[in-house]
């Protein structure tokens, strides 16, 4: 991709995004990354080769990578994008996109905080985009055109699976897709301590845990798997994994998942509330 692609705040999730980005194929030369520390600054550019500048030392930091950018991801915390917004608006090129990756932050609230006309999507991404395993959904703003788009998606595309959602869905997305990756991890935690209670040692229950999780997350990787059809291949009538399973049902841990979904995404509701009192 030739176009400048800026990130403003490169914490856990723009560098996941960052480096699934450069793994497939974007040139570093292209990228401009802005964080608070310098610290972390130096850090990203030994690591990636990309240009990375610290807001705490360069006030203009922010500014300096959206010139002549012509996408623009806002990578900082929900509470923050309202400010960086204010603080970049008048920098922005006309035909800029700006790309929030922030859980709850509306279209409404980003189209607020910078000029009449601009070009913003909405994206919820995770982690997984690291290792090319991604999934992103984006929703547009009013005044996106095709090009836009498919620059959003580009950005995307080389380490994930880009979809398009109405916004309106995006809260059940962050609820999936988004926290998704720490519901795999606590699984993997709660079968390590499974393993204990069994009397196996923790550090052969780790491994066992985490190798389990992530062989059959690779599994499910496959072109054409189903979740559903890839656990009936390993159940035996009468076996031991539907004796578990059928525990699982009685207990009712798809009703407790379920639960846990609408709570996040009952949560990313209410912080969009908070933010739009500011
Ligand atoms: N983590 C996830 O799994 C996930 C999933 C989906 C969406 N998101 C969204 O991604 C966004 C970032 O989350 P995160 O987990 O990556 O947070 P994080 O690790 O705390 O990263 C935030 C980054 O923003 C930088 N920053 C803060 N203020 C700045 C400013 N004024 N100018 C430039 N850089 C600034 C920080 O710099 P320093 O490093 O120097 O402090 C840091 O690099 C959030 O809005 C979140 O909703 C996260």
């Amino acid at each position: 991709m030739k176009t400048k692609i800026a990130f403003l705040g490169c914490g856990s999730m723009g560098e996941a995004i960052l480096a699934g980005m450069l793994a497939a194929g974007t040139s570093p030369q292209s990228v401009a990354v802005t964080v608070r520390r310098p610290e972390r600054a130096h850090e990203l550019a030994t690591s990636y080769g990309v240009t990375a500048l610290a807001h705490n030392e360069e006030t203009e930091a922010n500014i300096q990578a959206v010139t002549g950018a012509g996408v623009v991801i806002l990578g900082v915390k929900p509470a923050g994008i309202a400010d960086l917004c204010r603080e970049i608006a008048q920098d922005l090129a006309a035909e800029s996109v700006v790309v929030s990756v922030a859980a709850a932050v509306s279209l409404a609230q980003l189209e607020g905080a910078l000029k009449a006309g601009q070009a913003v999507i909405r994206s919820m991404p995770n982690t997984p985009l690291k290792v090319g395993r991604g999934v992103v959904a984006l929703s547009t703003g009013s005044s996106v055109d095709e090009h836009q788009l498919a620059a959003a998606h580009a950005v995307f595309a080389g380490s994930g699976v880009v979809l398009d959602v109405p916004e309106e869905q995006q809260n059940a997305v962050s609820a999936i897709s988004g926290s998704g990756p720490a519901y795999a991890f606590y699984l993997a935690e709660a079968m390590a301590a499974a393993a204990t209670d069994l009397g196996l040692a923790p550090e052969i229950a780790h491994i066992l845990a985490r190798e389990t999780v992530a062989g059959a997350g690779l599994m499910l990787a496959e072109p054409g798997a189903v979740a559903a059809e890839l656990r009936r291949a390993v159940t035996s009538p009468n076996g031991t994994t539907e004796q578990a399973l059928a525990s699982f049902d009685r207990d009712g841990l798809p009703a407790i998942i379920s639960a846990g979904a609408q709570a996040a995404a009952a949560r990313a509701a209410a912080i969009t509330e908070e933010l739009g009192h500011k």
